[in-house]
């Protein structure tokens, strides 16, 4: 999918759902936080949720006193809803209308956290442009969390084919450079009370 239509698709679908009307909502984003909590990160560390649009992932980080969040979206709508949830406090995180796929990261992160966007890249093209922005945004050493539908998963999500993982065929499409650490399944409940699964994947940063 070209990237202006899968911008346009996004923007759709922010501007016409509320949170908690779309399948991927989490009243909190309690399987990330465990896993972040278990890779030794710093209030200080640098985290980026890439495709975070408007999960409560960051407000949770915010309150636990990370100093150095970033969220990056295609959907500038997403950003704005998350913003305005968190109204004084969304100037203690950043902000950045992007695709994953094609963003020149202008740094590097201890900590890349992905619930449910990578899924999305069905084309081997924008899997390596992905990759690729990994490797440049992600320090070595630093880790990178990766939630995608399991094997067992959805096949489509907001109506868009997605490609569906365990950690091992995570890990072979990352290549090189990544060791996995860990990694479970998680039922996810819709908000209209169906299951979908994820694998959730923990992996480092070694080269
Ligand atoms: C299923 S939603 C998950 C949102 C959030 N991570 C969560 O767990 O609630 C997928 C998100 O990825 C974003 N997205 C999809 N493709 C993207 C891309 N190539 N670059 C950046 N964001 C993307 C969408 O705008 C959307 O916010």
């Amino acid at each position: 999918m070209e990237s202006e239509s899968r911008q346009a698709h996004w923007e759709n679908v922010y501007t016409s759902k509320g949170e908690n009307e779309v399948s991927w909502f989490q009243e909190s984003p309690a399987p990330s936080l465990a896993l972040i909590a278990g890779i030794g990160v710093t209030p200080a560390s640098g985290i980026i949720d890439i495709g975070g649009g408007a999960s409560r992932l960051v407000d949770h980080l915010i309150d636990q006193g990370f100093r150095d969040v970033t969220v990056l979206d295609l959907s500038a709508a997403a950003l704005e809803a998350a913003k305005a949830r968190l109204g004084e406090r969304a100037i203690r995180a950043h902000w950045l209308v992007a695709d994953a796929t094609n963003w020149e990261p202008s740094r590097v992160y201890d900590l890349w956290h992905d619930r449910a966007a990578f899924h999305f890249l069905t084309e081997e093209h924008d899997r390596a442009g992905y990759i690729a922005k990994l490797k440049q945004g992600l320090k070595i050493g630093g880790h990178a969390i990766i939630a995608t539908f399991a094997l067992d998963g959805p096949e489509k999500c907001s109506g868009l084919p997605v490609m569906r993982y365990d950690p091992a065929l995570l890990g072979q499409t990352l290549g090189a450079g990544f060791n996995l650490l860990r990694s479970h399944g998680n039922d996810h409940a819709t908000p209209w009370g169906s299951q979908q699964r994820f694998q959730f994947s923990v992996f480092q940063r070694v080269g």
